[in-house]
């Protein structure tokens, strides 16, 4: 399902504003995280999957899952570079891929999954973590999805990471 730039928008504010009560109620990190991928998948439609990766600290240069709204996924630990959320990792900006099958250097989770988002969480100049978005609808994601996830991502690194 394909929503106008404003649809769009009133979805996000709405959206903001329930991270906004959350982050002011007492919960746990992980409680925060996951009710975060709630919002995000029942507020927008074709958000299909929507998880966090860390970057584990006793690793070199790997993602672990965190919390997760969605089908389970296989690729619970993925090293920088690898897939869409590896390159996201390693070069700490924001991936949109409108047609998965148009990219080499990608992990599938799921054959029904079309398109993806991953946008990266900085603390202090470098990537802590990430905000990774699956969509089984093909190009549903514009500069609205990505301005609202990075804000997003903001707001976790200075609250939740
Ligand atoms: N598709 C991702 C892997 C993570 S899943 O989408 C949950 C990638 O290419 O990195």
């Amino acid at each position: 399902m394909l929503l106008s730039p404003d649809d769009k928008r009133n979805r996000f504010e709405k959206i903001l504003q329930q991270i906004e009560r959350l982050l002011d109620q007492p919960g746990s990190t992980e409680e925060r995280l996951q009710s975060i991928c709630r919002m995000l998948r029942e507020g927008i439609p074709y958000y299909h999957w929507v998880g966090f990766y860390r970057v584990d600290p006793e690793k070199d240069r790997e993602l672990v899952l965190g919390p997760y709204e969605g089908e389970p996924t296989e690729h619970t630990r993925i090293p920088f570079g690898k897939g869409i959320c590896g390159q996201a990792a390693e070069q700490g900006r924001t991936f949109v891929v409108p047609d998965v099958s148009k990219v080499d250097n990608y992990l599938s989770c799921s054959v029904r999954v079309r398109s993806e988002i991953v946008v990266p969480i900085v603390k202090a100049g470098g990537v802590v973590g990430e905000l990774d978005v699956d969509s089984h609808d093909l190009a549903p994601f514009s500069s609205e999805d990505t301005e609202y996830l990075e804000k997003i991502a903001r707001m976790i690194s200075q609250r939740l990471f």
